[in-house]
């Protein structure tokens, strides 16, 4: 146990109740930190694709989520209006699909062809049916109404190559092939032209439909990828990193051995991660994006001595085209329709907010991310038959991708810290930065469970001219959640002047704001 500061009696006896491992950093009045901005200190350009998200063929995040056939709240082509609308205001950038675990024994040629005769099928990822009312050209329709970069995720676990790389040409080709033929008699003349394919999901997974070991992945994969290569040179492939943690298991071996095979012709490596607070120890939990970090460091570590020998000019990012909350609607009992409904918390939305400065911190490797999923199945939006409402952790998520792009700043951050059980040290404040075409973004966590931080900007170049907007997310407290009609958990704007060098920013207890200011 490790105090940082000193404390009152009162804060004491608060965090023991949040944590019995630390003794939280008190003093008389708020937390200090202050943070050094110099816009010449980048990180790398952040990748717009890490605003990405996910459906796939679970419980009722396509059928009944975004796909809604015969609802008076659908289209003519039976999208949900009300989802399609969020979904566009969430700036999607790409989207991931059919799956997850269901695109193991996903065979894409039953989702083709006149909606009324395709064939329903057990679905034993998640123990239901699969009507295969949604296929191929109805989720191109989807990417077409929301503007968003169509990410495909071929079968790698009863699939075979050869299928494989007749989706890439069924999909992408300009040629007069049987494949394409078939394409346009099912009503899309011109190819799609999808640049980003996975090759599998999760196949280190004992729980994933047809599993392999790393190497029979890694040697299966290549084949699929020569092939896909060859059929569409411009396709962007997406390794099956990691996904699998826990004492005894070579997670970092699988994702070395899977590009050792696969180095020459991949160009993301997919990783996984969902975090949680079963334990219900606030500051345990808050401290789950430090996990996040070191595993996107010791991958950075992977993809860089698995390429260092390789022609220079040669990139493998990383991709996290899966990453939540998600721990209370876990069950492996859960089977049927309503399955993986997390409902969110003002907690969970923090911790969103830490993993998207994750991201941000890491965009030089970073160059995707998929929240998963996109509605009601572990999502920021939920629906019924009547309408929607937004999670907690649609706010920063919307925020994130509607405001950061260009540079990704290194900022220099102190401030008082707490020691978690996991992780050691963790700052209290949390913070990543992006500076695009003169406007400076600030995302900032205040982690303090009770108390507000005081937070002092100083701009090494530059200066700030006119108004901050601060965007923040919070609520009563940090178990708040929304409801149908029930906004707890929302965005609040108020606006702070700016001018010269040094901007103060007071950050309330268990809160993420966003400062959006233009330097001169
Ligand atoms: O997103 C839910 C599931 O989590 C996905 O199907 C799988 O890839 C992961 O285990
Ligand atoms: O992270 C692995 C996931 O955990 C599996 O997809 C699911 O079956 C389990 O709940």
């Amino acid at each position: 146990m490790k105090a940082t500061n000193s404390f009152s009696r009162r804060a004491f006896c608060s965090s023991l109740v949040a944590t019995p491992f630390a003794v939280h950093a008190q003093t008389a009045g708020p937390q200090k930190a202050r943070v050094k901005i110099d816009t010449e200190r980048t990180i790398g350009e952040i990748d717009q694709k890490i605003y990405g998200n996910f459906v796939e063929h679970l419980g009722r995040c396509i059928e009944g989520g975004i796909f809604e056939e015969g609802s008076p709240l659908s289209d003519a082509d039976g999208f949900r209006k009300d989802v399609l609308e969020a979904t566009k205001k969430l700036n999607v950038t790409q989207l991931r699909w059919p799956g997850g675990n269901f695109a193991s024994n996903y065979h894409w040629k039953d989702g083709i062809g006149p909606r009324d005769q395709r064939q329903r099928r057990l679905e034993m990822a998640w123990g239901t049916v699969e009507s295969n009312r949604f296929g191929t050209h109805e989720f191109m329709k989807y990417i077409e109404k929301c503007g968003s970069e169509p990410y495909f995720c071929v079968n790698m676990g009863t699939g075979t190559i050869d299928e494989a790389q007749q989706w890439v040409e069924y999909v992408n080709s300009a040629e007069d092939t049987a494949m394409t033929r078939l394409r346009k008699q099912n009503g899309r003349a011109e190819p799609w032209k999808v640049k980003y394919w996975g090759l599998g999901n999760e196949m280190d997974g004992p729980w994933q439909m047809g599993h392999k070991d790393a190497e029979e992945y890694g040697k299966y994969a290549l084949e699929a990828a020569k092939l896909m290569k060859w059929t569409d040179p411009n396709v962007k492939l997406i390794a099956a990193g990691s996904s699998h943690y826990g004492q005894g298991i070579d997670w970092i071996g699988w994702n070395r051995t899977v590009l050792t095979h696969l180095r020459n012709h991949v160009d993301y490596l997919s990783l996984h991660l969902y975090v949680g607070n079963a334990a219900n120890n606030y500051y345990e939990f808050l401290a789950s994006s430090v996990d996040l970090d070191q595993r996107t460091k010791v991958s950075e570590g992977v993809i860089n001595g698995v390429t260092s020998e390789m022609p220079r000019g040669k990139k493998i990012y990383i991709a996290w085209d899966e990453w939540n909350v998600w721990y209370r609607a876990r069950g492996n009992k859960e089977r049927g329709r309503r399955i993986l409904e997390e409902r969110y918390n003002l907690e969970d939305a923090l911790v969103v907010a830490t993993f998207l400065n994750s991201f941000v911190n890491h965009a030089h490797i970073v160059k995707m991310a998929n929240m998963a999923q996109l509605v009601n199945v572990i999502a920021p939006m939920f629906s019924n038959e009547k309408g929607l409402f937004l999670q907690t952790i649609y706010h920063p998520l919307a925020l994130f991708a509607n405001h950061n792009k260009g540079m990704a700043l290194d900022l220099l951050v102190h401030g008082p810290k707490y020691e978690s059980r996991r992780f050691g040290d963790v700052p209290y404040l949390d913070a990543s930065s992006s500076f695009d075409n003169g406007a400076l973004v600030l995302n900032l966590v205040n982690r303090h469970l009770d108390q507000p931080m005081d937070v002092e900007f100083q701009l090494q170049d530059k200066s700030f001219t006119g108004e901050a907007v601060i965007s923040e997310v919070n609520g009563p407290d940090i178990k708040a959640e929304n409801d149908f009609g029930v906004q707890k958990v929302k965005v609040a704007e108020r606006r702070a002047s700016a001018s010269g060098k040094m901007l103060s920013v007071r950050l309330p207890a268990h809160s993420f704001s966003m400062v959006r200011v233009k330097l001169g």
